[in-house]
């Protein structure tokens, strides 16, 4: 899948740097064509002796040397793909203010390729909003954020900030061109998980969803080449590195961790088990028991798939879920017209396989088209495979 394939690697001042002659290894014995620029700060990570030699081609980090110029507009252009890695926060912010004072970032605004970042940042900066807010421009531009790892940082902290290992992004490269993805170039979004909604500092109310359904839904999509935003309410279950999952616990985190993130999306798969109801107080210290019943007051949480089917756009396509144990295909058909959906996928409790438990699943596809899909039960991983294949064929 890579042979023959030009991949420009752009390397910046990060500790992670050490990491690329290895991911350079790994590209070269795949059959790709590997040219790299750095900025002088990488150079202290790595030497590009190094880099020269298992690349097999001259390294660049100048844009003039002696009396002659390096042409970065050829290079943006030979390139089949530019991948700035490991991204530094200091380069991140240029990339974001179209800053021009150094080779890599005057190739990096001249290339008509497709640019894909990796980060590595420790976990504060990485959580600050300015690189937040830098990350989400880049990605408005149309460049590929690949996720960070989660583990020991340069600082010897553990957190998320770790630049994806070379094994991973040399898979994401072999997806990107394999030639039967159809999703990529695309950002989705998926909810997953239950959410819990604290009554005092040891109790909540939650649910059974496991998360393995939307965690399923948001690796086939990324399998199918899309750039994925997983949003995962508490579960064991541990999704897959590539995938750039944001953790949350309430219904109203995965409300904001959504919301901030749809205006980039071209698919939103909302496959939570959201809370419909929160307590209106969270005690601060543990209620104590007493002699009488007690009752919680709750009030009603956001609906995220109503809110988000109010707001989207039409080249955003946006998906829901209906878990019914009665009346199904009416109340699926109720939740697609009253939440602005574009697809509802059923399941029903009656069927035998199907619902939070275990790893099977039943599903009905309806769709605003008016189409309905049905499918036998399945592992939830075929599942998912058919409801990205509909979200495919419905989007062509
Ligand atoms: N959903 C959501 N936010 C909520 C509640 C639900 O995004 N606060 C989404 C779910 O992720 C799912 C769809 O809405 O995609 C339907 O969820 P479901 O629990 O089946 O239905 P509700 O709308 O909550 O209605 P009811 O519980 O009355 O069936």
């Amino acid at each position: 899948m890579l042979k023959g394939k030009k991949i420009l690697i752009a390397v910046t001042g990060s500790i992670a740097a050490y990491k690329i002659p290895s991911l350079v290894r790994l590209l070269i014995k795949a059959g790709a064509e590997v040219k790299i620029v750095m900025t002088d700060a990488a150079k202290g990570f790595v030497s590009p002796l190094t880099l020269a030699t298992l690349s097999k081609n001259p390294v660049l980090s100048d844009l003039f040397k002696n009396d002659s110029w390096s042409n970065h507009v050829m290079l943006g252009r030979w390139a089949d793909i530019m991948l700035i890695a490991p991204l530094s926060c200091n380069t991140l912010a240029k990339l974001a203010v179209g800053g021009c004072d150094n080779l890599l970032l005057a190739v990096y605004l001249s290339a008509t390729c497709k640019v894909a970042v990796a980060p590595a940042m420790d976990e504060d900066m990485l959580l600050h909003p300015s690189t937040k807010a830098n990350l989400a421009t880049i990605t408005s531009f149309g460049n590929i954020v690949l996720p960070v790892n989660k583990g020991e940082l340069a600082s010897g902290l553990i957190g998320e900030g770790r630049m994806a290992e070379p094994e991973e992004i040399t898979e994401w490269l072999k997806q990107y061109f394999s030639n039967d993805l159809a999703l990529t170039g695309k950002q989705a979004l998926v909810t997953a998980g239950p959410t819990y909604e604290q009554i005092d500092p040891v109790r909540f109310i939650g649910n059974n969803s496991s998360g393995r359904m939307g965690i399923a839904i948001a690796e086939a999509l990324q399998q199918a080449g899309a750039t994925v935003t997983l949003v995962l309410g508490p579960t064991h279950l541990v999704p897959s590195p590539l995938l750039n999952t944001v953790h949350v616990k309430s219904a109203r985190q995965m409300f904001e961790a959504c919301e901030t993130r749809f205006k980039q999306m071209d698919i939103a798969v909302m496959n939570a088990a959201v809370a419909d109801y929160t307590p209106v107080n969270v005690a601060v210290q543990k209620i104590k028991k007493a002699d009488a019943a007690l009752s919680v007051e709750l009030t009603k949480t956001t609906d995220i798939l109503k809110h988000l089917g109010e707001i989207k756009s039409g080249h955003q396509y946006l998906v829901g879920f209906a878990l019914e144990t009665n009346n199904e295909e009416a109340n699926a058909q109720t939740k697609l017209v009253q939440k602005h959906a574009d697809m509802i996928v059923l399941n029903s409790l009656n069927d035998e396989g199907a619902g939070f438990a275990g790893n099977t699943n039943k599903v009905t596809i309806f769709e605003k088209s008016g189409q309905t899909l049905r499918f036998e039960t399945k592992s939830k991983t075929a599942v998912a495979k058919d409801i990205v294949n509909a979200i495919i064929n419905f989007t062509k």
